[in-house]
């Protein structure tokens, strides 16, 4: 199995310790204790905003190392799509199903996978790519990144050719559900506005809709424009460089980090390499 071996910088006080908890690739024992103690994390931030202080998840997602991704429907079972399928595993079939109502091909869903929030994204990239960029049809975009202080961060490809497991080949990207800014928790069309229209233009810009939008402070992101970038963990201030989506607007310096996703069969279940990622808002 391919693994990206990232080198986090030493921390500031030279704690190795610290740096070895959070190594660059986490094995499995490490992901069911990080997912426990990041369950810590998401109750006390999320209060008010999602609900997620009613989950309770042990390590493992809540059945052993159940790896499936969860619809997390919690205060919206009337309004969202996925509403009925509150804890239910994610099926690819069930966003294929809601994509196609939408005119750009695209649907989208809150989750919680061992114990964190992510937003999960049905592309239909597989039919529209080989379409005109001007038809308005989503699809992936692989692109340049840039840190917050504008300095060249390498290209999203860069990082997808060492693990082809980044780059979202089942037409699904799931994503780190807490914003960059002051970490709420951004969704797909929770709310209605120009940037969460179902529009699309390319070039990952803060035009058109299908857009993250973080109800905090508006910040948005493009699930569809994939770069390379930088944030900080905040357990011990190394910096770590990640594939993600980009920021399209808003107050968040940097975009969220994608957590590479696998099918089991039509479930679809998180890949625990990158956890280390998810570190910027403990
Ligand atoms: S926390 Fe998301 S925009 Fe401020």
């Amino acid at each position: 199995m391919a693994s990206y071996d990232l080198k986090p910088a030493p921390s500031p006080d030279g704690d190795a310790a610290s740096n070895a908890t959070f190594g660059s690739v986490m094995n499995r024992r490490q992901f069911l204790r990080y997912g426990f103690n990041a369950t810590t994390g998401v109750l006390a931030a999320s209060l008010g905003v999602l609900g997620f202080a009613s989950i309770l998840l042990p390590p493992g997602g809540g059945s052993g190392g159940d790896l499936a991704v969860k619809f997390w429907a919690k205060g919206r079972e009337d309004t969202a799509w996925y509403g009925a399928k509150h804890l239910q595993s994610m099926t690819k079939s069930d966003f294929v199903a809601e994509a196609a109502a939408s005119s750009t091909g695209t649907s989208g869903a809150s989750g919680v996978w061992n114990g964190v929030p992510v937003v999960v994204m049905y592309v239909d990239h597989s039919t529209n790519a080989g379409s005109p960029v001007t038809n308005g049809k989503a699809r992936f975009q692989t692109m340049e990144g840039y840190d917050e202080t504008g300095k060249y961060v390498g290209h999203f490809d860069d990082m997808a050719d060492v693990d082809p497991r980044l780059f979202p080949n089942d037409d699904l990207i799931m994503v780190f559900g807490r914003c960059t800014h002051l970490c709420c928790i951004p969704g797909w069309q929770l709310v209605s506005n120009s940037f969460t229209d179902d529009t699309w233009t390319p070039g990952g810009g803060d035009d058109g809709g299908t857009k993250l939008f973080c109800i905090c402070h508006s910040s948005r992101f493009d699930p569809t424009a994939l770069e390379l970038n930088v944030n900080r963990n905040r357990a011990n201030g190394a910096t770590f460089t990640y594939a993600g989506i980009r920021r399209a607007g808003g107050p968040a310096p940097v975009g969220l980090p994608v957590i590479p996703i696998q099918l089991n069969g039509d479930t679809i279940e998180g890949i625990t390499d990158y956890t280390d990622w998810l570190t910027y808002c403990d």
